[in-house]
């Protein structure tokens, strides 16, 4: 079946415009700081009714978490904010998310920071782009020269030691560590070259489905942190990603710890 991306374009810059309406967070706590906001309200609405229009399929989103089971069909994966808490404290690091998964393999995707305007999508086999243009990963080769992001989300409350020490050895390695606060614009920086690495403490599907896509199509690499390749079922332990030269590296620093 053909699909449509400039449509799924036109509905990103929808919901983007949808969050940007939106005047009250009315912030909720979900669980130890893991927050819903009435933007990602607003925007999991807008795309529960517009994704379908454009190729209809179930919805599997982070505010409406049904399970999807092996994604038989066609199913809409989406985080309507991945980084509600940069949205909450006025950091302007915070985008959509929605990727169409087809039989369990991720189609097309694409990621809206509406603060920025940037706008990163990628359709399998078809490169990857940021505005319209075809982006690459870099082409850093020595772990040194590298810039890392690394998150620490709200699962790793508690055993923030250990995840600290993996952060402190990556620093060691490499230029320099970041944590941005959204997975999914991670693996979009990563995939246009901005960053040659990341990794992720535990991650669901909806951070990762669209980014991960548009990382692949870019030139790049993702795994668990064992080396595995990831499994799109509820939330992966750990995950990383490189710009696929640095993958045997951050591998080896990654495999000095046990991941509880
Ligand atoms: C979070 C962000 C963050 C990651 C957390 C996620 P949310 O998503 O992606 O970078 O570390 O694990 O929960 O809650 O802002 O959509
Ligand atoms: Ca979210």
């Amino acid at each position: 079946m053909d699909f449509d991306m400039g449509a799924l374009i036109q509905v990103m810059r929808r919901a983007g415009r949808v969050a940007l309406s939106v005047e009250e967070l009315h912030p909720h706590t979900k669980g130890a700081s893991d927050y819903v906001t009435d933007v990602d309200r607003a925007v999991d609405a807008f795309l529960i009714r517009e994704l379908p229009r454009l190729v209809p399929g179930r919805m599997y989103t982070e505010e409406t978490p049904i399970d999807p089971g092996d994604y038989p069909g066609n199913t809409w994966v989406v985080d309507p904010i991945d980084g509600t808490t940069n949205v909450m404290f006025g950091l302007n690091l915070s985008a959509i998310s929605a990727a169409l998964v087809t039989d369990g393999c991720v189609r097309a995707g694409a990621i809206y920071n509406p603060f920025s305007g940037e706008l990163f999508h990628a359709q399998k086999g078809g490169g990857a782009f940021l505005n319209g243009q075809l982006i690459r990963v870099s082409d850093t080769r020595d772990l040194a020269d590298a810039l890392i992001s690394f998150e620490l989300g709200p699962c790793a409350k508690g055993q923030q030691a250990g995840y600290l020490a993996r952060v402190t050895a990556l620093h060691q390695a490499s230029s320099g560590v970041r944590l941005l606060g959204s997975a999914a614009l991670d693996l979009c920086y990563l995939a246009a070259g901005r960053l040659s690495a990341c990794v992720f403490d535990a991650i669901h599907p909806w951070d990762y489905a669209a980014g991960r896509l548009i990382l692949e199509e870019a030139g790049g690499v993702a795994t668990d942190c064992e080396g595995k390749p990831l499994v799109m079922r509820g939330r992966v332990r750990s995950m990383m990603a490189t710009n696929g030269h640095l993958q045997e590296a951050v591998l080896e620093i990654m495999r000095g710890f046990a991941w509880e």
